[in-house]
């Protein structure tokens, strides 16, 4: 039996817990889907999601793993209900299929780091769509970002996962702020704020924005397969993991809301339509830098795509972490070999994803159509649509059903340390959502999610 690590410190479990959180989810999907959603109408419903659906699924999710100090695919066992592992093993393999797309979409960030370092800020312009079709090099980034995330995994919970985060959490707000305060300066820029901060209500219902806007909070908080199950399990008994659960609620937030205004203002300073979506942020963004030129501009860029890596970086570092938990603990392998053959394994798993954006092949944008609609989906896709839009409400559902009744709430309770008033009411707060609310809003949205994503019903406009 290996024995189990905990975090040095309730800052080391926040900051590692929030570096799994805050990550490309972010900085990179968030603006997208707010600019798709709107804008400000988005941010609201996603506030509205974060603090009335997903931060009680947080606090669920870390105390199961704190009271079993086990991986998720043991710790319905450890509570007396051993059937209940199947949700924690769907969970454990569901990461590691998100993980092996998300994957990839670092290794991207790896390269235009690379190339803004050496000052190629057309690069993106020019080259994007090159890169992503080309499985070798996609691959090739892919696998160094893994090297240096099996790295930090195999040093272990303090010496690696809790060291690193210390280091690049702080490291992340700061090159941030500094972009946004650049950003600012830019014409138009103000634009762009508007669009951000003013809602357009109509927006509000859309039946789009609405499921966007929940599996975007689900997904920005690391939510629904247990990562912060295992997360939980390296935190000792003296913790507040009520307190720690909501300034890693509040950070995740914090850095997407920013997120907002640093890409808004950027993209109205130039005339770009903020729709303009999906892989493009990378496009859009080489767009701007390259019209701004210079060497501040070269300047901007690698900061920029640093600050996609290392957030990118603590985030692979928490889905690698999942299965190397899962593994140690289930086959009895040391953590240095684990890391690296969960590591391995992942890659493979990559594989066809990273073949997904081919011109020819099987698994690109014919791989799969789904039933009734004409919508055909690459393999990549695919796995995105099943893992992270469907399994993690999904996922996020069966855990609140099991706090809330099958471990039952007063249980759930005894894990966390009641201080103020203040902790009382959101306590209180997150047992409401618990017992009344989540499940019937998650089971509606996932039922209207499957109808209309997979068999083109739309049943609300
Ligand atoms: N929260 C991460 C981000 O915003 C992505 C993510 C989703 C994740 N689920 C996860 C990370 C599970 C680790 C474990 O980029």
């Amino acid at each position: 039996m290996q024995e189990r690590e905990n975090f040095q410190s309730r800052l080391g479990f926040i900051l590692a817990a929030a570096g799994s959180a805050i990550g490309l989810g972010n900085l990179y999907q968030f603006p997208f889907k707010a600019g798709q959603g709107g804008g400000a109408s988005f941010l609201i419903l996603y506030l509205i999601f974060t603090v009335v659906i997903c931060f009680p699924i947080l606090l669920s999710e870390i105390a199961i793993g704190r009271k079993t100090q086990s991986n998720p695919a043991k710790a319905y066992s450890n509570l007396g209900f051993p059937k209940w592992n199947i949700v924690g093993l769907m969970g454990v393999i569901c990461g590691a299929l998100i993980f092996s797309f998300y994957i990839l979409v670092a290794g991207w960030v790896l390269k235009f780091l690379v190339e803004s370092i050496q000052g190629n800020l057309v690069y993106g312009k020019e080259s994007f769509f090159t890169l992503i079709a080309d499985p070798y090099e996609t691959m090739l980034y892919a696998s160094i970002f893994m090297l240096i995330t099996a790295f930090f995994v195999s040093r272990g919970i303090k010496e690696g996962i809790e060291k690193i985060a210390k280091y690049v959490l702080p490291g992340i707000f700061i090159i941030l702020i500094i972009l946004i305060i650049y950003a600012l300066t830019l014409p138009n820029a103000f634009e762009g704020i508007k669009f951000y901060l003013i809602p357009d209500f109509s927006l509000l219902l859309d039946m789009n924005t609405i499921q966007a806007a929940l599996s975007q909070s689900f997904f920005s908080l690391s939510l629904g397969m247990g990562a912060l199950i295992t997360y939980g399990s390296y935190v000792s008994k003296k913790e507040n993991i009520l307190r720690a659960s909501i300034w890693i609620t509040l950070s995740d937030v914090t850095v997407a809301v920013l997120a907002g205004f640093l890409i808004f203002p950027l993209v109205f300073s130039q005339g770009i339509d903020p729709k303009s979506g999906g892989g493009l942020l990378f496009i859009t963004m080489s767009e701007i830098f390259s019209s701004m030129g210079g060497l501040s501009a070269v300047i901007l860029s690698t900061m920029f795509f640093l600050l996609l890596s290392l957030a990118a970086l603590t985030t692979t570092i928490s889905f690698l972490e999942v299965s190397v938990a899962y593994s140690i603990e289930k086959y009895d392998l040391n953590r240095k070999k684990a890391a690296y053959i969960v590591a391995a394994i992942i890659l493979i798993i990559a594989i066809p994803s990273a073949m997904s954006h081919m011109k020819s092949g099987i698994f690109n944008s014919g791989f799969i159509t789904y039933f009734n609609t004409e919508i055909s989906v690459s393999f990549m896709d695919f796995i995105e649509d099943i893992a992270s839009d469907f399994y993690l409400p999904l996922g996020g559902m069966l855990i609140v059903f099991f706090t809330s009744r099958v471990w039952k709430l007063v249980n759930f309770k005894e894990e966390l340390t009641i201080k103020n008033k203040f902790d009382e009411k959101i306590v209180t707060l997150a047992l409401f959502s618990l017992r009344y609310l989540i499940l019937p809003v998650l089971l509606l949205l996932i039922i209207l999610t499957v109808l209309n994503h997979f068999f083109g019903i739309n049943l609300i406009n």
